[in-house]
């Protein structure tokens, strides 16, 4: 089955006005592994930080991702400091198989960094991209009920809740409920006021 719909052109590495948002590479596996230690980057869905291996099977299946799709998560390289803080982009949220096929947009930050408008920053980078440079005409978002600071970067994107979902069980984690956002390129597009 398609899993998500056919793109246009693939996501390129951009510049926002706080961070350096770009493609991941394998090198960058010891920084995402003293990121993705911290048990609050992944609160949600695993409630504990991951371990070394763990990252690394994130990040194959990252570069995989690019590969295969023509697009994925950037890394977030905070300009201040030319620190890793973080990863937003675009995925296929093959964990929900009733959406599909759908691109979905998401985000991960160093607490660190919480509060500052970094995820926010990003996704609208993200959503800019899905529908100019890859001409979506919808995109996802999928928080746990219970994520509710990320529940607020999707409200702040104006996304708008379509409807209350059950992300099926899977070998690492029990079913967990969760929020399915979306919005649509006429929406994101359409000038401010209207
Ligand atoms: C989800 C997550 C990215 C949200 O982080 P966040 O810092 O709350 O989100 P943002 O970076 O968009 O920042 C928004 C907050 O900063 C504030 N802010 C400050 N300056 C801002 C600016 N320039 N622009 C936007 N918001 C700004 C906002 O008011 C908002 O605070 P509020 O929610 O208390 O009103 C973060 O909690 C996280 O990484 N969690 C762990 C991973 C995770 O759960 N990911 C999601 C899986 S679905």
């Amino acid at each position: 089955m398609l899993q998500h719909p056919p793109i246009d052109a693939p996501l390129p590495d951009v510049q926002t006005k706080r961070l350096t948002l770009r493609r991941f590479a394998a090198e960058d596996l010891g920084a995402l592994e003293a990121l993705f230690a911290k048990p609050e980057v992944w609160q949600f869905p695993y409630g504990r930080g991951l371990t070394r291996e763990e990252t690394g099977t994130f990040l194959d299946a990252q570069l995989r991702e690019w590969d295969g799709c023509g697009f994925g998560c950037w890394l977030a390289i905070e300009h201040a400091t030319d620190r890793v803080v973080g990863y937003a982009g675009l995925s296929v949220p093959t964990f929900l198989p009733e959406v599909l096929p759908a691109v979905e947009v998401g985000w991960r930050f160093d607490p660190n960094v919480w509060g500052r408008g970094y995820a926010s920053e990003s996704a609208a980078a993200a959503l800019d991209q899905a529908f100019t440079t890859l001409g979506l005409d919808e995109v996802c978002s999928i928080p746990e009920a219970q994520n509710e600071r990320s529940s607020r970067v999707a409200e702040r994107l104006g996304m708008r809740l379509a409807r209350l979902v059950t992300i099926p069980a899977n070998e690492r984690r029990g079913a967990l409920d969760a929020r399915l956002y979306t919005i649509s390129r006429t929406t994101w597009l359409a000038p401010v006021g209207e």
